[in-house]
């Protein structure tokens, strides 16, 4: 008989685990998704396992609006736990729980990643024989070219590519997915998508939040780290990719790396000219933070594709803490029409058109553009065709889309080496210069810092509905 597949969560007694990981378990358990499984946490905690079914149930009440109970009874039957840390001895004993297929979740500080990809390699976790072995890694992958080469190096000694899934939660979302069924169902849209018809491109990732007690993690690495070389990156190259031939994990990853390398290299002497940190006022007097930190809280980048399709079209990215919205968007500008046929005419000036895929807090795509207002003069206005993404449909958090996705093996949505690689490698004259001088200040609340701001304005930190 084939064993069960078994899904071992290594650090299972962390936040992730319980904040974010079984939840999305327990949601795929609700829906009637979740694959046959086994779920094993491993951690150093001296627990038993009702100990940890007991946290993680804590933990759904605290975090799920409702929690229903026949699905958490049929998914806690399925939790076991094991306390151990990284050494092979002790990572041998979950043996008796991994006879055939399995996945190891690194749900852990990433200064642990290399050792606990050595660890399990070591204790023969990465061996198929029995089945498929996968390793899925969280963000950050390296904290820059050179540390994220290493990890690579370390990981790579025991774990073949294929059986890698490094996770970049924005990947799992739903509008991000929708971005490439849009671009590639929709020919007008195809058609539309180039340097002829689309101007410059923001992306947004701004939040009210501050720290939220991460200082130790968040004041070493950043906005940059944290937020841009993966989340936004990944949304740029979603957005600037060439239409894949095939619906194939490699063929579809090979299309976002060409991306990437047909970024603009920055160069040391131009890099005022393309990225922008800032840090909020207050943060150095947050908790734990040392004194003197320098660490960005908010970063924008201003990239350009040297491609046919985009060459000459800025893409600007940013993200940052303390800001005045929670709000997560990816908007085209349309260029202005060609024409002098309104010159002359009390219509208003034209207004910039967009396309905006609103990520957070809503999932909406709206294609704005001009009508002519209602009435006796020859005056426009904004319209705006609104789509709630969700509308009527059953809705998955990004954590559920990305855990089912591993548990089939499907690497689709999940970072492939030379993705992260390159996008380490257009970070690194800004990492280099960054490493000296300081953030410009901005407030609490606010927008952000103006400077690098594209130059009709960074659109609005929310979603303005036109009238
Ligand atoms: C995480 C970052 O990867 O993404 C956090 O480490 C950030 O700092 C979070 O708050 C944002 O994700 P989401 O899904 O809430 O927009």
């Amino acid at each position: 008989m084939t064993p069960t597949p078994s899904l071992v969560i290594i650090g299972a007694s962390g936040d992730l685990t319980r904040r974010l990981l079984m939840p999305a378990l327990y949601r795929l358990e609700l829906a009637g998704k979740l694959p046959p499984l086994n779920i094993v946490g491993y951690a150093l905690e001296d627990w038993t396992p009702e100990y940890f079914r007991d946290h993680i149930e804590k933990g759904l009440l605290e975090f799920e609006k409702e929690v229903d109970l026949a699905a958490w009874a049929k998914l806690s039957r399925k939790l076991d736990y094991r306390s151990g840390d990284l050494s092979v001895e002790k990572i041998r004993a979950l043996e008796k729980f991994t006879q055939g297929e399995a996945s190891f979740y690194l749900a852990l500080p990433p200064g642990v990643f290399a050792a606990a990809a050595q660890g399990l390699g070591e204790a023969g976790m990465a061996l198929e024989s029995g089945g498929p072995r996968r390793l899925i890694i969280e963000k950050p992958f390296g904290t820059d070219l050179k540390s994220a080469l290493e990890l690579q190096t370390e990981v790579s000694k025991h774990w073949k590519e294929s059986q890698i899934l490094r996770i970049d939660h924005f990947l799992g979302k739903e509008t991000v997915q929708n971005l490439m069924v849009f671009r590639f169902t929709n020919t007008p849209i195809e058609h539309l998508w180039n340097n002829r018809v689309i101007e410059e491109v923001q992306i947004t990732a701004a939040e009210t939040l501050g720290l939220e007690g991460r200082y130790k993690y968040y004041d070493g690495a950043g906005a940059l780290r944290d937020m841009l070389q993966n989340h936004l990156m990944q949304m740029f190259t979603l957005v600037a990719m060439e239409p894949p031939p095939i619906w194939d994990a490699d063929v579809i990853r090979t299309h976002k790396v060409e991306v990437l390398k047909s970024v603009r290299p920055i160069t040391p002497e131009n890099v005022h000219d393309h990225a922008l940190r800032g840090q909020y006022g207050g943060y150095l007097e947050e908790p734990g933070v040392p004194s003197g930190s320098r660490t960005e809280t908010y970063a924008a980048l201003k990239l350009y594709v040297d491609n046919w399709r985009w060459k000459g079209v800025p893409f600007y990215l940013r993200s940052g803490k303390k800001l005045g919205g929670t709000y997560t968007e990816i908007a085209l500008k349309f260029r202005e029409a060609p024409t002098r046929l309104f010159a002359d005419t009390s219509q208003n000036p034209l207004e910039d058109n967009w396309l905006v895929f609103q990520i957070k807090p809503e999932e909406t795509i709206d294609l704005i553009l001009t009508v002519k207002k209602p009435g006796l003069e020859l005056s426009s206005r904004h319209v705006s065709l609104h789509n709630e993404y969700e509308e009527g449909h059953e809705s998955y958090s990004a954590y559920d889309q990305l855990l089912l996705d591993a548990l089939e093996g499907d690497r689709t949505h999940f970072l492939r080496m030379d993705e992260v690689e390159w996008a380490w490698r257009i970070l690194t004259p800004v990492l280099e210069a960054w490493s000296s001088g300081n953030p410009v200040l901005y407030e609490s609340e606010s927008s952000g810092p103006e400077e690098l701001a594209p130059q009709g304005g960074w659109r609005p930190l929310r979603f303005v509905q036109p009238d």
